[in-house]
């Protein structure tokens, strides 16, 4: 997988910053002030530092952004990274401070004086972020980031509260890797066996085959994987690390590549179809950083792994399929398959594990998109006090969300003529009837909230912490409101 940047916590020695190869960052208040670290490199360059400073283009930055004074006299360095930022930068301008500096990095071995600094741990969360690079497929030679060091007043401190973080962006960029990989690569089984070589960090993990879940009833599942060569799973990820109180359950749409099926879609953009399994990707991303701190708490994470293809074995628009539940279900378009997928598996985790509550989390409509573009995901819910909860994580984390409503009179248009239910329900409140779609296989008393993260799973521009294609949207505020919620 990716690998997250090397980022070291040093004490800053003032006699030898002449000496610092690579890129020297310094850090400067909206005000022009500066620390020791700061001043002592503006009077190794006779004053370029403070000169830079004093510029308009300084004036108009904002904070976390960054000038680049190049080849300075004075200095071994090949540039000096002057960042605008608070004394006590908030968390999103510091995470912003480390992004900034990550996008000004490449390849250079950067160093940053950081001092005194508050929020050290959140620079170097955002430096992480944002250096992550999804190269596995450019040919020629590969390098990471370059090496990144903080210079910080107490190292050993900063060092130990960074560890989280650390723990969060490589769940992060799990996530990335599985979202950005292509269908031909991230098949059903090479999905599954990235997920099983999660026991080695604890996790216990289990991959029910077409066999297994043939015994269990997925019907639904199961028609959707069935016009792929690709068998089908379900994967159930456990992580224990609190008492023998039930689990809290993630759930995760793991469509490998959605063609849409016998109501195939069209050419245009289809490729992006490979980002389908972002909500799988997700669960995976947040059990790996559950795993990675120790999480003390139980939280199950389960993904239904199918690919959906037109085919001679293809299911079709009119079949009629049986759930694990036992509902029956008529097929108005192949196209609608991930609630097919998440019905079956959001049963079968409630059955097996009686969750003290779940979220499931799937690329689930393109009508998400025309309600909240890439700034939200929606948030649909049965219960109040989860989907504030959500919400509240989300905000302190950054991560766009916005509460959709649920309603019996949305419930009524996916009912069917011949069966209990359809999979469609026409062209109004897409993302509304796919999640009434859903809520059928919810029991009453389970808190649930159902993610559509169809908008923000995959982007074609950078956003704040991360760069074009996979974001990783969701692991920061899932292991937030687990910490708050269960940890607390
Ligand atoms: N995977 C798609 C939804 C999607 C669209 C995700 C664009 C990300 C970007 C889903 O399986 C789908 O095809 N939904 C249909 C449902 C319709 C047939 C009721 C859609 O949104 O068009
Ligand atoms: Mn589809
Ligand atoms: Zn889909």
């Amino acid at each position: 997988m990716t690998q997250i940047a090397d980022i070291r916590f040093d004490a800053a020695d003032l006699d030898t910053l002449a000496e610092v190869a690579g890129l020297l960052a310094v850090l400067a208040t909206p005000e022009g002030k500066l620390d020791a670290g700061a001043r002592k490199v503006n009077a190794l360059t006779r004053k370029a530092v403070a000169r830079a400073i004093e510029s308009d283009a300084f004036a108009k930055a904002k904070d976390g952004d960054v000038m680049r004074l190049s080849f300075p006299a004075g200095l071994a360095a090949d540039a000096i990274l002057i960042v605008k930022s608070p004394a006590k930068p908030d968390q999103t301008t510091a995470r912003r401070i480390g992004a900034q500096l990550a996008k000004a990095q490449g390849k250079d071995a950067l160093t940053v004086l950081l001092g005194k600094t508050a929020r050290a741990e959140d620079i170097a969360l955002g430096l992480a972020l944002r250096s992550y690079d999804f190269n596995t497929h450019k040919s020629g030679t590969k390098s990471g980031p370059g090496a990144i060091t903080l210079l910080v007043d107490d190292p050993e401190a900063t060092a130990k509260a960074a560890k989280t973080g650390m723990a969060v962006a490589e769940g992060v960029f799990f996530t990335r890797d599985l979202t950005n990989e292509p269908a031909n690569v991230l098949t059903t089984d090479d999905f599954a066996a990235r997920l099983a070589a999660m026991q080695d960090l604890g996790l216990v993990v289990e991959i029910l085959e077409e066999d297994d879940l043939k015994k269990l009833g997925m019907g639904a599942l199961l028609a959707v994987g069935q016009g792929s060569a690709s068998p089908s799973k379900v994967v159930v990820m456990q992580w224990n690390g609190g008492g023998d109180e039930a689990p809290f359950a993630l759930v995760g749409k793991g469509v490998v590549f959605d063609t849409g099926g016998i109501s195939i879609k069209g050419a245009a953009g289809m490729e992006d179809m490979t980002m389908d399994m972002g909500g799988a990707g997700v669960v995976a991303g947040v059990m790996r950083t559950l795993a990675l701190r120790k999480a003390k708490t139980n939280v199950v994470g389960l993904v239904g792994i199918v690919e959906n293809m037109p085919s001679s074995t293809a299911y079709r628009p009119g079949d009629v399929l049986t759930s694990m539940k036992g509902d029956t279900i008529e097929v108005i378009n192949t196209d609608a398959e991930g609630r097919l997928v998440l019905a079956d598996v959001l049963w079968y985790a409630q059955d097996r594990f009686k969750p003290c509550g779940m979220i499931n989390l799937a690329t689930l409509t393109g009508a998400m998109l025309v309600a909240l573009g890439h700034e939200n995901a929606g948030v649909f819910s049965n219960n109040d006090d989860l989907a504030g909860a959500f919400l509240k994580a989300a905000g302190s984390e950054g991560e766009g969300a916005w509460r959709m409503p649920l309603a019996p009179a949305y419930d009524q248009l996916i009912d069917s003529n011949i069966a209990d239910m359809k999979n469609t329900g026409g062209r109004y409140a897409g993302s509304i009837t796919a999640g009434q779609f859903l809520q059928r296989f919810v029991k009453p008393d389970t808190p649930w909230c159902h993610l559509d993260i169809a908008g923000v799973a995959s982007v074609k521009s950078e956003t704040a912490l991360a760069p074009k294609g996979a974001t990783g949207w969701g692991v920061m505020a899932l292991n937030r409101l687990i910490a708050d919620k269960f940890e607390g």
